[in-house]
C-alpha cells in the first residue's frame, strides 16, 4: 500500500503535495530525520517500513524537494503512526497537518483506530495530535533512551473523537 498510486493532496495553493513515499526519497528522508530528531531512525528502519505492504508511507513535497514524511504501520486493527517529521525550515506551514489528513483519507475507515508515542516535552506535536482528535491514554516510562524521557501514548479512535476513551485499550496505563 505504501507505493499505491493515489491522487496527491495539496496545501498552500498547491505548492505542497502529499504523495506516497518511495525508496528514492530515502536520502532526503535521512537528511530531514537527522535534523529533526536527537535519535534518528537508521536507513534500514525506513527500508523495513517501506517494504511492508500493509503500511502507509507518505511524502510531502514542496518546490520539487521533500519537505516531510509520515510512516504508519498496521498491526491487525490498529494503525500505528511510527514517525512524522517536517524539515526544520518548513515547519509551521501546515505540512504535518496535511500528512496526517492524507493518512486518514487513505485509510478511509471512520472506525479506524490510530496510536502513537510522543515525547512528553514535544508540545508542538502533542498540540497537533490533540487538535486532530488524539488523546493521551498512557505513559511508557523512560521510553526514549537518549535522555530517559517518558513517552505519552496517544490514541485517535471513534471514542476519542467523541470525547471518551471507551475503545482505547488500558486507558491510563503506565508501564
Ligand atoms: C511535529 C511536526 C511534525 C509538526 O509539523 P508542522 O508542519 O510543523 O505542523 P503544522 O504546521 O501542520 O502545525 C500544526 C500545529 O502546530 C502548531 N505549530 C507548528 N509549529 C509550531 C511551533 N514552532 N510553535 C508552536 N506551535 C506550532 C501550528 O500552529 C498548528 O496548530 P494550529 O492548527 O492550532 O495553529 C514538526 O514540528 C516536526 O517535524 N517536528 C520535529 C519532529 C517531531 O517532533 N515529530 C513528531 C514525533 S512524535
Amino acid at each position: 500500500m505504501s507505493r499505491q498510486l493515489t491522487a496527491p493532496s495539496t496545501i498552500d495553493g498547491g505548492s505542497v503535495q502529499v504523495r506516497s513515499l518511495t525508496y528514492p526519497d530515502l536520502p532526503e528522508v535521512m537528511s530531514i530525520e537527522r535534523r529533526a530528531f536527537p535519535t534518528p531512525w537508521s536507513l534500514a528502519m525506513f527500508v523495513l517500513e517501506l517494504s511492508k505492504s500493509s503500511g502507509i508511507c507518505l511524502a510531502a513535497e514542496s518546490a520539487g524537494r521533500l519537505a516531510g514524511y509520515l510512516i504508519c504501520s498496521r498491526y491487525e486493527t490498529v494503525w500505528h503512526v511510527m514517525n512524522v517529521a517536517v524539515d526544520v525550515g518548513q515547519q509551521g506551514r501546515g505540512i504535518g497537518s496535511a500528512l496526517l489528513a492524507a493518512l486518514y483519507e487513505r485509510v478511509a475507515d471512520p472506525d479506524a483506530r490510530y496510536t502513537l508515542e510522543v515525547r512528553r516535552s514535544n508540545d508542538v506535536a502533542i498540540h497537533l495530535y490533540e487538535r486532530d482528535g488524539f488523546r493521551p491514554a498512557g505513559v511508557r516510562r523512560r521510553y526514549y533512551q537518549d535522555n530517559g524521557e517518558d513517552a505519552l501514548v496517544m490514541w485517535r479512535t471513534p471514542d476519542t473523537l467523541a470525547g471518551g476513551l471507551g475503545d482505547v485499550p488500558n486507558p491510563g496505563a503506565s508501564w
